[in-house]
C-alpha cells in the first residue's frame, strides 16, 4: 500500500487507523488533540526508532491546525474543525506506520535553515553539520569557490553559504527533481547557490577549479541490515547505498576530485563511523596530504579531510 506521496505505508493496520481516527475525532480542543496524539505515538513507540512522542505530537498538531508552538499553549482551549482533525489522523497513521516525520510535514531543520524535503533524497541529518563546521573553519581565500557533490536538499551547500556569504558555492545532484528541490530551498532561505544537474563531476566544466569540494555521498553497504530499520526504510537507495562495501562513490570522488581542485584545495567527505581508517588510506594512496578525521555531535568519526598539494 502507498501513501499519496508513493511512500510504502504498510505498518498501520486498518484497525490501528480506526483507533487513531476515533481517538482524534473525540478531541474537542487543541489540548485534547495534543494529549491524544502523545498517547497514540507513545503506544506505538516500539515500531519507531528515535520516536519522541511529546515533540512529534506538537509538530503534527501545529501543522494540522496551522498554529505556532506558542499558540499551542496560548490557544489550548481553541475548538477543532473536522478537516484539521482528519489531517492530524492521517499524519499520525503515517507516523505510526514508520514514515519519517520530515516526509510527513514536508520540511526539516538543518543548521539555522528550514529545508523542504522530498522522498527523492535524504532527510538532512544533524550528523552532517560536522561537514559545515569543518568547512567554515578552513582558512580559505576570501572569494573561495566551493562545490557540494550529491547536494540533495542543498543542506550542506546552503549552510556553508549562510555562514560564508562571500564564498561562491555550487551544488549538484543527479536527478532534476532533486536539483529543483535544492533551488527551492535556496530561494526560500534567500541564499545564492548555483545548483546544477550532474552525475558526480560529469557536468562540471573541465576548466573549473574549487578551493574546497565537500560531499556526503551514499556510503552504506548495499546489503546492510540497517537499511531495514526506522526512517531509512523510506529514504531512497540512491541516497544511501554505494556498492558491496559502501565505498564505490567515495572511491570515484577521491580519484576525480584532484582534476577540479586548486593547488592546496581540500576534499571533505562524510562517511560511516567505521569507515574513517579505510578512507584515510584511500586519500593517502591517491596522493592527498594533511589527512584528518573529524567527529560528529555524538563523538563518532564522521568526516575526513584531505588536501591536494599539486
Ligand atoms: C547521503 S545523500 C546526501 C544529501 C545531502 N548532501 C545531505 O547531506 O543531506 C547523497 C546524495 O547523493 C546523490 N547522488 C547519488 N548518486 C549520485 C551521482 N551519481 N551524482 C550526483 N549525486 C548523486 C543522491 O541523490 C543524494 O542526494
Amino acid at each position: 500500500m502507498l501513501t499519496e506521496n508513493g511512500i510504502p505505508f504498510n505498518g498501520a493496520s486498518a484497525a490501528h487507523v480506526n483507533v487513531i481516527t476515533e481517538s482524534i475525532n473525540e478531541c474537542i480542543t487543541i489540548a485534547d488533540a495534543l494529549s491524544a496524539s502523545r498517547k497514540l505515538l507513545a503506544e506505538h513507540q516500539e515500531n519507531l526508532t528515535f520516536n519522541e512522542p511529546i515533540l512529534e505530537a506538537s509538530i503534527f498538531v501545529e501543522q494540522a491546525f496551522d498554529k505556532t508552538s506558542l499558540q499551542l499553549i496560548t490557544q489550548s482551549d481553541a475548538k477543532l474543525c473536522d478537516s484539521a482533525k482528519k489531517l492530524l489522523s492521517t499524519m499520525l497513521s503515517k507516523r505510526i506506520s514508520g514514515v519519517p516525520v520530515a516526509y510527513i510535514v514536508g520540511h526539516q531543520p538543518f543548521w539555522t535553515l528550514n529545508l523542504k524535503v522530498s522522498e527523492q533524497t535524504l532527510i538532512p541529518r544533524a550528523d552532517s553539520e560536522i561537514i559545515v563546521e569543518t568547512a567554515v573553519s578552513l582558512s580559505l581565500v576570501k572569494d573561495a569557490s566551493i562545490l557540494d557533490l550529491g547536494t540533495g536538499t542543498g543542506a550542506i551547500a546552503l549552510a556553508i553559504k549562510s555562514e560564508c556569504p562571500q564564498w561562491s558555492v555550487m551544488g549538484c545532484d543527479f536527478k532534476s527533481e532533486i536539483v529543483e528541490l535544492a533551488n527551492a530551498n535556496a530561494r526560500s532561505n534567500q541564499l545564492k547557490v548555483d545548483f546544477f544537474l550532474s552525475d558526480w563531476f560529469s557536468a562540471v566544466p573541465a576548466a573549473k577549479r574549487f578551493d574546497l569540494i565537500v560531499s556526503n555521498p551514499p556510503y552504506v553497504e548495499a546489503s546492510s541490515s540497517w537499511l531495514q530499520q526506522g526512517d531509512v526504510r523510506f529514504e531512497p537507495d540512491s541516497a544511501l547505498t554505494s556498492g558491496v562495501d559502501g565505498l564505490d562513490d567515495i572511491r570515484h570522488i577521491i580519484l576525480r576530485a584532484p582534476h577540479f581542485l586548486n593547488t592546496a584545495g581540500y576534499l571533505l567527505l562524510e562517511h560511516g563511523h567505521e569507515q574513517a581508517e579505510v578512507i584515510q588510506e584511500l586519500l593517502h594512496e591517491a596522493g592527498y596530504k594533511e589527512v584528518t578525521t573529524h567527529k560528529d555531535l555524538s563523538g563518532l568519526d564522521r568526516a575526513t579531510l584531505g588536501r591536494w598539494m599539486l
